[in-house]
């Protein structure tokens, strides 16, 4: 059998549905960030995000058999990310981090890496 990843250890597929679901409710609603995003397709954006997330963290695939190689940089290219964009994600993010309860260990590893992910993503 395969080693458990940190995928398993969070709760697998069902975590990162909370995690996403919850994050894309309050981008929804927010002033910034909201004009952003495709709004006839916010489904999709979940998908895409909860896939990626899922495949970072060593779960299945399917994100990249979608969509490819990440290059998240690249794909974010086309907005402009700034700090107050970056904080904005990042609140949203960490609210629905918080919305898990992880064991500390487990939330200080997913939160440090999306903190460092978003300080990547920003382009202006
Ligand atoms: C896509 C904004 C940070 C992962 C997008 C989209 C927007 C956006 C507007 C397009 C929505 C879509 O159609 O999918 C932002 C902003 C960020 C940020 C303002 C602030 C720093 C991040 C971070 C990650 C991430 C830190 C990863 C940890 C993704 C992924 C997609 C995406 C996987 C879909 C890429 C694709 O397959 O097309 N983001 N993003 N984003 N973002 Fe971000």
């Amino acid at each position: 059998p395969s080693a458990r990843t940190f995928y398993d250890e969070v709760g697998g597929e069902e975590t990162f549905r909370r995690l996403v679901q919850r994050f894309y409710a309050a981008v929804r609603t927010d002033p910034v960030l909201q004009p952003m995003y495709p709004q006839d397709d916010w489904e999709g954006a979940e998908t895409r995000l909860r896939g990626f997330l899922v495949q970072y963290w060593g779960g299945p695939t399917t994100y990249s058999e979608q969509r490819g190689h990440p290059r998240l940089r690249m794909r974010h290219a086309p907005f402009a990310i700034g700090p107050v964009e970056r904080d904005a994600w990042l609140t949203h993010m960490r609210d629905a981090v918080d919305s898990l309860e992880l064991p500390p260990e487990q939330d200080a590893t997913l939160w440090g890496y999306l903190e460092m992910a978003a300080r990547s993503m920003q382009n202006r």
